[in-house]
């Protein structure tokens, strides 16, 4: 099955890129009276499930929001579950990955987590670099504020260094300095649970993209309710500040 987007206007010809905040693992797993982490896992299967369908969904860039800066507040047995599910995840599915041709890569400031788990990262995104039909970029200790002002600390002491002058820093320079840098802004943000909030998500990337929010909880989000999303995201029109002729 492929789906084509013919209404689709300005989606790069390096492919669309939809960005999830996988939101409502918690409530889904509370209201059935079992353990938040359930929940969790449920919403691991249900990433696995929508990076296998990202080619037939004319899918290129996935980017998910999996830990935030804030989400270090939660208790310690979710955070450190949330940890272990995240390197379980990467050892899983490297095999699939690579046969599916997914490369993977990791954002976010991870100088904060587990000196394992970032051996794992490295591992991951040096094991399926060679991956090009679906890129799926994982969020992980992400903020959006803590990500611009990392950058910009980058950019000044650059320019303290002389390698680039202050009258150079430009929205495209800005771009290269933050943790997407090598990726195209996305075209659709979409957000789970019925929250209608951007919580520090991609502030910069997310500039001009399209939002979607639907109240389907994450662990009951399904290819199928992307392929709805994406349908009602074709019909949109996208004028970027500008008119239609
Ligand atoms: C938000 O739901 C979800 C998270 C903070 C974790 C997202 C993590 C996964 C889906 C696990 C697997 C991810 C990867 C990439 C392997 P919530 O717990 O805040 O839900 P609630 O608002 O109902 O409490």
């Amino acid at each position: 099955m492929r789906i084509d987007h013919p209404g689709l206007c300005g989606v790069p010809a390096s492919g669309l890129h939809v960005a999830v905040i996988m939101d409502g693992n918690g409530r889904w797993a509370s209201n059935r009276g079992w353990p938040r982490l359930v929940g969790h896992r449920k919403g691991a299967e249900r990433v696995r499930e929508l990076v296998a369908a990202c080619p037939d969904l004319g899918i290129r860039y996935l980017t998910l929001y999996a830990f935030s800066t804030e989400n270090w507040k939660r208790s310690t047995e979710e955070v450190m579950g949330l940890m272990s599910l995240f390197a379980r995840y990467i050892k899983r599915e490297a095999a699939r990955m690579n046969h599916e041709g997914v490369r993977m890569r990791v954002i976010g400031d991870r100088t904060r987590l587990d000196a394992k788990l970032i051996g794992l990262i490295d591992w991951i995104e040096r094991e399926t670099a060679g991956n090009d039909r679906v890129h799926l970029t994982v969020a992980m200790n992400y903020g959006g504020r803590n990500e611009i002002a990392r950058a910009t600390g980058a950019i000044a002491r650059d320019v303290a260094a002389g390698k680039i002058r202050a009258e150079e820093i430009s929205d495209a320079l800005v771009s290269r300095y933050l943790d997407t840098a090598v990726l195209p802004d996305p075209d659709l943000v979409v957000r789970t649970s019925g929250e209608t909030r951007v919580s520090n998500f991609l502030l910069w990337q997310a500039a001009y993209a399209e939002y979607v929010f639907t109240p389907v909880l994450w662990p009951d989000f399904t290819p199928q309710t992307m392929q709805t999303i994406l349908d009602a995201f074709a019909a949109r029109e996208r004028r970027f500040g500008g008119v239609v002729a």
